[in-house]
């Protein structure tokens, strides 16, 4: 044998010199779940570790992320019932306190970049996406309105707009609406091939945001295709996308390597909630060690081509890798 592998591997300093892929604190981003009031810090049964947050209590938290190294958050609101209605007003609503949030945590934390959902459903009180008109979700109907909360999140301070609702044509839509108001330094992480997955069980319900009736299959896409996602990010490319993102990750790690290959534009990934709950619930039982498989996994998804990485284990990533 003159050619055996091992040899590479005998010893840390030199497995650490060949190693291949990084993983850093700046790839990650923190997706965070809102809520109005005061004194809120409810936790997500179906994903340990993770709340939904009043202003009050997000402030010293997020002072925590960010001396940990996290510099990016993706926000989300869980609205009222109350609240909620069939063209999701309250998105773009004055006196909308995501808004007020976005506008405080910019104001506090400079150098933080905030990133937004562009999408109906956590607004909508038929919980999907889109417009609902007729049990059909109606696309060109939806796109002024997704241009509106754009707009009004710009408006507020958000430095990154995310349209995760899989419209067509809501990139460009959105990139004009931006550019007309002035925003044309705001710039869109689009959902660009976001699947009608199971695995976005846990985050459904810390937003209670689960469609009414119906699924999602009409607008989100076949976990069967894999092609159909180069014509999705052609689009948003076209469209004006700053950066290009695959959802969920894991079980899509061939289609971040894809886009990877045929696109100059980051490439980012969703490490989504069911994805993550799948870890905590096996950890908690014995059957997993969590600190060595969530890193597995984030390593999984920047090896596959992700430059950056939206994941609820940044908090725990963070710290570890902090030392
Ligand atoms: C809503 C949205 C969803 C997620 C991000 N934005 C859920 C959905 O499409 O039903 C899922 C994130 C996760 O599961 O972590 N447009």
């Amino acid at each position: 044998m003159n050619i055996r592998p091992r040899r590479n591997r005998k010893n840390a300093a030199i497995r650490s010199m060949i190693e291949e892929t990084k993983l850093g604190v700046e790839h990650l981003i923190y997706p965070v779940f809102l809520q109005d009031g005061k004194g809120i810090k409810h936790e997500i049964s179906s994903l340990p570790n993770n709340f939904r947050w009043s202003l009050d209590q997000l402030l010293p938290a997020f002072e925590g992320w960010m001396e940990s190294g996290i510099r990016t958050f993706d926000l989300f609101p869980a609205v009222d019932e109350h609240l909620k209605d069939t063209i999701g007003s309250y998105s773009y609503a004055e006196e909308n306190f995501y808004l007020h949030v976005i506008r405080t945590l910019k104001e506090r934390f400079p150098e933080a970049v905030l990133m937004s959902d562009v999408a109906l459903d956590p607004y909508s009180s038929d919980g999907h996406d889109g417009l609902v008109e007729n049990g059909k979700i109606v696309n060109d109907k939806t796109l002024p309105i997704l241009g509106r909360m754009a707009v009004a999140q710009a408006q507020a301070g958000i430095d990154i707009v995310g349209p995760s609702d899989m419209m067509d044509g809501r990139v460009g839509v959105i990139r004009d609406e931006l550019d007309e108001a002035g925003f044309t330094d705001v710039s869109i992480m689009s959902y660009t091939a976001k699947y009608a997955s199971a695995f976005y069980g846990p985050f459904r319900e810390a937003l209670n945001s689960a469609p009414k009736s119906g699924d999602k299959k009409t607008y989100q896409m076949n976990p069967a295709n894999k092609r159909e996602a180069l014509i999705e990010a052609e689009l948003d490319v076209a469209e004006g996308a700053d950066f290009l993102m695959v959802k969920p990750a894991l079980c899509y790690l061939d289609v971040i390597h894809l886009l990877k290959e045929h696109f100059a534009q980051p490439i980012t990934a969703y490490n989504v909630s069911g994805e993550c709950a799948m870890v905590y619930a096996a950890s908690r039982n014995g059957w997993l060690d969590y600190e060595r498989t969530m890193m597995e996994m984030l390593l999984s998804i920047r090896r596959a081509g992700a430059d950056g990485i939206l994941t609820y284990f940044a908090p725990d990533a963070a710290k570890l890798m902090k030392g």
